[in-house]
Formats: C-alpha cells, sequence, structure tokens
C-alpha cells in the first residue's frame, strides 16, 4: 500500500518578514488563492487517497493545517510535542504506518517546495513507489542550476540495468550541505545531483536504516511503537519525545545508507524556495522583470523589483528601482537588493537574539 508523509513542521525563515514562525512557509499564498500546503496536497489529488495521507507536524501548526484541508482525517495529523529534526519525523510516521499495514511504501515530500509539473510529479511518485518495493531508497534530484551550500548532493553512478519506464542511477555518494569549496568542486564537475528533500522507500526498510544508524533514534520509536499497544501513547511520546537528539534524514541516514539510487526530476519545475531572490524563477514577471505579490502595486521607472504584502489591499509604489524587494507586513518591513537575499536567514537569527 502506497502513502504519503508529509513533513510540515519547518520555522520558515527564509522569506522573513513574510513568513515567520508563526505563519511559516507552508502557511503562504505565494501562488494565487491556495496555500503551499493546499498546493501539497492538490498534488497527491488522484494518486494517493486523502486516507492515506500523513502530515506530521506541531500543535500549533496542526491546528492550522486542519483548517486547510477537510479530507485528511484528523488522525492522520501526527503531532510532535517538539520538533527533532526529519529523521524524527519520518521515524515517528513509520511506527504509526507500521502499525496500519505491514507492507506500506511511503513517499516522504515536504509542504513548502513548488512543482510546477504535477502530471510528471503523478508519473514519477508512481515509478518511485515501484523501484522501492524493490527495496531501494529512493531520492528524487534535480540538476544543480548554482553551487548552493543549502542543499544534499548526490553522486550519481551507473544505471540500474532494469526493465524501468525511467531511468534510475545508483547513488555513489550522498553529501548533505557541503562547504563553499566543495559545492564549487560538484557543481562545476556537472557529475552531481540536488537532493529535492524527497524520498521513496519501504516503511520497513527505512526504519532498518535507522536502527543501523541512528540507534538511539530507534530505540526511542520502539518505546513510543509499544505504547502505542498499550494505551499509553501519549504518556511515552511526553515522556520519550523530548529525549530525541535532533538529526535530519540527510545526515542521519542518507549519507550511510545503502542501496540508495536517484530518480532524476528535472523536468518537475521543482524549487524550495529557498529566498527570496528563487521566487524569480517561479513567479510571472511583468514587461520589466517586476513581480507582485498579494497587494496592489505601481512601478515607475523601475525593473526586477518584487512588492509584497501580508495585506492584499495594500499599494506599493517603487519608483526608479532597480532589483529590489520589498516586503510589507504587519510587524515589520524588508527592503533588499535582490541579490542580497540570501542574508535573510542571518538577520531572522540576528533578531532572535536581539529582540
Ligand atoms: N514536522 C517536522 N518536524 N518537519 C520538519 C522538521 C521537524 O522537526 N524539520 C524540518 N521539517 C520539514 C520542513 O518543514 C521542510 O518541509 C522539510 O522538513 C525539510 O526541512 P528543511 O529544514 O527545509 O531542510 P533543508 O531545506 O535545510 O534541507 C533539505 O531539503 C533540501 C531541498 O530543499 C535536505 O533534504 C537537503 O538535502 C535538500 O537538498
Ligand atoms: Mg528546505
Amino acid at each position: 500500500e502506497f502513502f504519503a508523509v508529509i513533513m510540515a513542521g519547518g520555522g520558515g525563515t527564509r522569506l522573513w518578514p513574510w513568513s515567520r514562525k508563526e505563519k511559516p512557509k507552508q502557511m503562504l499564498k505565494i501562488f494565487g488563492e491556495k496555500t503551499m500546503f493546499e498546493l501539497t496536497l492538490d498534488r497527491l489529488e488522484g494518486l494517493i487517497d486523502a486516507d492515506h495521507i500523513l502530515v506530521v507536524t506541531t500543535n500549533e501548526q496542526a491546528e492550522k493545517l486542519k483548517e486547510l484541508s477537510d479530507k485528511i482525517p484528523l488522525e492522520n495529523y501526527l503531532i510532535e510535542p517538539i520538533p527533532r529534526g526529519t529523521a524524527s519525523v519520518i521515524g515517528l510516521a513509520a511506527i504509526h504506518l507500521e502499525k496500519r499495514t505491514k507492507n506500506s511504501v511511503m513517499a516522504v515530500l515536504t509542504a513548502d517546495h513548488i512543482i510546477q509539473n504535477v502530471p510528471y510529479f503523478q508519473q514519477l511518485l508512481h515509478f518511485g513507489f515501484n523501484a522501492a518495493e524493490d527495496d531501494y531508497l529512493v531520492t528524487l534530484g534535480i540538476k544543480p542550476t548554482f553551487p548552493s551550500t543549502g542543499m544534499g548532493y548526490i553522486e550519481q553512478g551507473n544505471k540500474i540495468p532494469a526493465n524501468f519506464p525511467h531511468d534510475l542511477f545508483e547513488v555513489k555518494r550522498f553529501t548533505e550541505k557541503p562547504d563553499q569549496k566543495t559545492a564549487d568542486c560538484f557543481y562545476e564537475s556537472g557529475k552531481y545531483a540536488w537532493n529535492s528533500g524527497m524520498f521513496l522507500w519501504k516503511t520497513s526498510r527505512v526504519l532498518e536504516e535507522i536502527s543501523l544508524h541512528i540507534p538511539d533514534l530507534f530505540g526511542q520509536l520502539t518505546r513510543i511503537s509499544q505504547a502505542m499497544d498499550s494505551g499509553t501513547y501519549e504518556t511515552a511520546m511526553k515522556e520519550v519525545w523530548s529525549t530525541i537528539q535532533p538529526v535530519t534524514i540527510d545526515y542521519g541516514i542518507m549519507e550511510k545508507a545503502k542501496r540508495v539510487v536517484v530518480l532524476p526530476a528535472n523536468s518537475l519545475g521543482w524549487s524550495d524556495i529557498g529566498s527570496w531572490d528563487s521566487i524569480y524563477d517561479v513567479l510571472p514577471q511583468d514587461s520589466n522583470g517586476n513581480i507582485t505579490i498579494n497587494c496592489r502595486s505601481h512601478y515607475i521607472d523601475s525593473e526586477g523589483t518584487l512588492t509584497c504584502s501580508d495585506n492584499s489591499e495594500k499599494m506599493i509604489v517603487a519608483v526608479g528601482l532597480k532589483n529590489v524587494v520589498i516586503v510589507e507586513t504587519d510587524h515589520a518591513v524588508l527592503v533588499c537588493p535582490k541579490e542580497k537575499t540570501q542574508t535573510v536567514r542571518d538577520i531572522v537569527a540576528f533578531l532572535k537574539e536581539n529582540h
């Protein structure tokens, strides 16, 4: 049986001030009327029943996410008392699925990425599910567009000689978030794909990898799983969850696991919308390259300028600006040259410490 596990617990700092702790990226309406979370669910329509979609998130966010969808059964929202990284998220979903059905295969997805080619996405997932049934850990690889240090890199090996309708390659090595020098090398060599952060695997396979490479987490998950049988799940979650060492699936498992393969996914129109400047790649621009999000805007003698507001009635006027990002919200205003928007993450860290 095929399931989707949507990870929706991110902090949401890089699109600050539009996205913030109380309103992370998955709650934003970047593309018209629907939030990123709703678009994530829409993409699965026809492929996976709502009943087979699990959402892992914090209590606070769950309340808001539940309001956005009336299809997903409420018990499919798995609540983490506190965020403990993606390995724990995936482990938690896995022990729930193990109870539900013995031979489950899961697609791990994020709630805050954009995918423009939905039919192709469904095709790839369908194919990925089948490859996962052959005990592979399947990653979806994206051709890098710049030497990013915020991505996982996949070194592609030989083609898997099987009668599959899509190409599938062995992964020689998985390197999470390399330093700049290494990222430059990887990028220039042309042999690497970015990890999209989406995975497909058998539930039993990922639990096996957790037991091998993160044995502490495996022990904690086992305790929680046993508590489900004895009706003490809530208490066990409270007691055990906070003792988990935060670890991501990328560092914890992907860098070490065996039988990892990559499914090239270049035509997805995928973006993780990592920062304001990456919005330029995915949203329509006017004839001068200006982008307007959720506000009324007026551009005079301006080009490559992005205006965005929390309040769709707000008028933002740009005069004589070139490649500037202007974001206006109730609580803060950001004005930043497009090429400096990567530093927004540092601003948020600074504000956290100093205000
Ligand atoms: N529920 C929950 N709890 N969700 C979480 C948690 C957590 O503790 N931590 C992260 N997530 C969610 C985020 O909301 C996001 O949707 C997804 O898991 C990935 O986490 P990020 O924090 O955004 O990871 P990243 O962007 O630094 O790196 C990952 O994604 C890249 C592609 O965007 C890695 O998988 C990289 O290898 C990959 O290239
Ligand atoms: Mg991310």
